[in-house]
């Protein structure tokens, strides 16, 4: 079937880079002769039109998608409470619980005359396009994330905004605790992978850097802050990754909630105040959190964001569907969504930039 339309939807949290996907891919669609919507909230445009005074979908012109390449957000809103295969919904007792609600999801798409959908989201979003394509829906993924934890592609787009924002951040932060003689953590997001915590933490000369990968004795980065005090080195940084947990121990969850993916957040205030307590040292901890996500894309996440959009709609243009479009430099290709999302790409414990980290001398609390 020839495509005639395509709808465009945002899932999860936000990242940098949003909207020139978006961008690329509707200009790129445009030019092929298709006209293009996009769906309000990841699928809540679909599922829940009532909500939106000016209709679940948008549509997207030339025009729409205008000076948006540098913007962080997205035009389109986005949500993580949205699921459609676990959808929360109050029941007759006034409890959430969680609903499958993809056949109504896939006539709401026919209804519309949606011929195929670009969605543009993380491993979760991915998940469900996956389940949609399986069910018939033509449809193409883009691979957005901080975290950078989904596999088969080499980096997703948001990344490395987030790392250069954090690593400023971290350079500003030696300064000051240079300046006082104090310890600071930083704790960073990321979720159950620790790629933002290893580069910017490496790219920002920190002392420690403790990873969800790598299970850490607190012991072992007190011993670490001391060492630096003997050398008359009277401050220290220390990157946590949210999802960082002691050896033997569990992530650091502030809750979870029903149709809701586990919050995780908390661990750089323990951290911070085991090593108070075992160093004596004044210790500061700061939570760089969603500051990670928002901001305007770097010219890196840009380029990779466009790159993705327009090899979206020539993945359609191809009959290529249920395949999510992936960096393989030189080049983007596509990949099975299967593959993509068969498991999360976590910090390899023998790659370059952890043996790198050793060598500097930087510790993993092992
Ligand atoms: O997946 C992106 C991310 O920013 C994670 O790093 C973090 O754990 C989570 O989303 C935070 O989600 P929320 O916006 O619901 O607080």
């Amino acid at each position: 079937m020839n495509i005639k339309r395509i709808a465009i939807t945002t899932g999860g949290g936000d990242a940098p880079g949003l909207n020139a996907v978006i961008r690329a891919a509707v200009l790129a669609a445009l030019n092929r002769g298709w006209t293009c919507c996009g769906i309000r909230e990841g699928y809540n445009g679909l599922l829940e039109p009532d909500r939106f005074p000016q209709g679940g979908l948008i549509e997207l012109t030339a025009d729409s998608v205008r000076g948006i390449t540098h913007l962080g957000g997205t035009i389109l809103g986005t949500t993580n409470r949205g699921n459609p295969l676990k959808y929360p919904m109050m029941d007759e007792n006034g409890q959430i619980k969680e609903v499958n609600r993809l056949d109504e999801l896939i006539a709401a798409i026919q209804a519309h005359h949606i011929d195929a959908l670009i969605t543009i989201g993380g491993d979760g979003s991915m998940g469900i396009a996956h389940q949609l394509a399986q069910k018939g829906v033509r449809l193409v993924g883009v691979p957005k994330t901080i975290d950078n934890d989904l596999d088969r592609t080499v980096v997703t787009f948001g990344f490395n905004t987030a790392v250069y924002f954090a690593t400023e951040c971290i350079d500003r932060l030696h300064a000051t605790a240079e300046a006082h003689q104090r310890v600071i953590v930083v704790e960073v997001m990321g979720r159950y992978a620790g790629w933002i915590a290893l580069h910017a933490g490496v790219a920002g000369s920190a002392d420690a850097i403790l990873i969800p990968e790598i299970p850490y004795d607190i012991n072992k980065v007190a011993e670490k802050v001391l060492a630096r005090e003997k050398k008359g080195r009277h401050f220290s940084i220390i990157v946590v990754a949210e999802g960082a947990r002691p050896i033997g121990g569990t992530y650091s969850v502030i809750r979870h909630a029903a149709g809701q993916t586990e919050r995780l957040g908390g661990i750089g205030h323990k951290v911070g105040a085991a090593i108070e307590t075992l160093t004596g040292k004044e210790t500061r901890v700061v939570v760089l959190g969603h500051l990670l996500r928002g901001g305007k894309p770097t010219a890196y996440d840009r380029l990779l964001s466009l790159r993705f959009g327009a090899a979206a709609v020539r993945a359609l243009a191809e009959g290529q569907t249920d395949v999510m479009v992936a960096l393989d430099p030189p080049t983007v290709n596509y990949v099975p969504l299967e593959l993509a999302t068969s498991r999360m790409k976590t910090v390899p414990l023998d790659c370059d930039t952890i043996l790198t980290a050793r060598d500097l001398g930087i510790s993993f609390g092992d």
